[in-house]
């Protein structure tokens, strides 16, 4: 007989997207509600953690009815529900726990907390439709620049970092300095395309160097330098213009482009697996993709990048909480948040 399909409610305020979603136990995904704050953190060219709080108050309920009600799924055909606990903005994190916990508790169904970070590799496990592992894993987001060891699903160890700033915190910042709005990815790839990507050569730090770690502030000065002029040198900065404005955010973005795709080729040499995951915001970035692609039938990786949809955040890949139901892994009522979202 055929096993009935079960299905799972899962939560994620991490940051600034108050997002709510419907996986069964297929791993199929019936409904992602993703409600977006970007216009209210935009005027201040980065999240602002007290309205992003504020907001997931507001969306979090509306969101969660959203998404019961595009999957058809009501609330007594659950049999999880699932929540980031970690990492994020404390104050973001604690509206979608407290959201979870009190369905937990009113529906009487196991809570299961879920770290962020492994939910965006295991995007690209849901997006495949079979088991990746053992992979590397790469989350490349707007808080961190992590490459992981996953022997399987449910195993990450962290194995490179950044020092300083996160890729897609990069992008943010560049894209600040060059006067567009955030977030800053989309709209520098977007001018990307009319610009020169070798006209300015942007430092690529630790290309050569045998290290899993990543730097991201020296390229963010040196775009400073660039368009602002260096302090105490007499040279004046070139006026900006369209033109100038997408050579330079083409030569950041490839410069970044480069590391990142570097880094991966290490990581996989260095642990000898050969298949690599891919997920987080700066993972929708084009030429990032096409780039990873190239690489892989070079190299002959298997690749998997999270589909467009499911690299920034939203709440459909804490469908990895499946695979502690599985275990009858679950949390307790008492879990709390572990924030550690660092912002330079
Ligand atoms: O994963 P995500 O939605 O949130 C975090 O967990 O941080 O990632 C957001 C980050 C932002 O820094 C944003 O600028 C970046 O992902 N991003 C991109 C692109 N789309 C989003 N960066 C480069 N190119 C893109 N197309
Ligand atoms: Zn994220």
């Amino acid at each position: 007989m055929e096993k009935q399909l079960e299905y799972l409610l899962a939560v994620e305020t991490s940051c600034d997207e108050t997002a709510a979603a419907v996986v069964d136990s297929n791993l199929d995904i019936l409904s992602n509600v993703v409600v977006s704050q970007n216009d209210l953190h935009q005027r201040f060219g980065g999240v602002v953690p007290e309205i992003a709080s504020r907001e997931h108050v507001r969306k979090i309920v509306p969101a969660i009815d959203s998404a019961l009600r595009k999957a058809g799924v009501s609330y007594k055909q659950l049999s999880a529900i699932a929540v980031t606990a970690q990492p994020g903005l404390a104050g973001s994190l604690i509206v979608g726990l407290t959201a979870a916990k009190t369905i937990a508790c009113a529906k009487n169904i196991p809570l299961i907390a879920v770290n962020h970070l492994e939910a965006h590799i295991y995007a690209c496990r849901m997006a495949a439709g079979r088991d990746v592992f053992p992979a590397i894993g790469f989350v490349v987001s707007g808080g961190h620049t992590n490459l992981y060891d996953c022997p399987n699903a449910t195993d990450y160890r962290l194995i490179g970092s950044t020092l300083d700033d996160a890729a897609g915190e990069a992008f943010d910042k560049v894209a600040h300095i060059l006067g567009l709005p955030y977030p800053g990815g989309p709209e520098i790839s977007q001018i990307a395309q009319n610009g020169n990507a070798d006209k300015y050569q942007f430092p690529r730090t630790f290309l050569k160097e045998d290290r899993l770690a990543f730097s991201f502030s020296g390229i963010k000065t040196a775009v400073l330098y660039e368009v602002q002029g260096q302090p105490g040198s007499s040279k004046i900065p070139q006026k900006m213009t369209t033109q100038r404005r997408a050579d330079i955010a083409a030569s950041f973005q490839q410069a970044v482009v480069d590391v990142l795709i570097a880094k991966c080729r290490q990581a996989i040499g260095k642990y000898g697996y050969r298949t690599l995951c891919v997920g987080g915001g700066v993972a929708a970035n084009v030429l990032f993709r096409t780039t990873l692609e190239k690489m892989a039938d070079d190299f002959d990786v298997n690749l998997f990048i999270a589909p467009m949809e499911l690299c920034t955040d939203n709440a459909a890949m804490a469908g990895i909480a499946w695979e502690y139901y599985k275990n009858g892994e679950f949390s307790e009522l008492d879990v709390d948040i572990k924030a550690g979202m660092v912002r330079h």
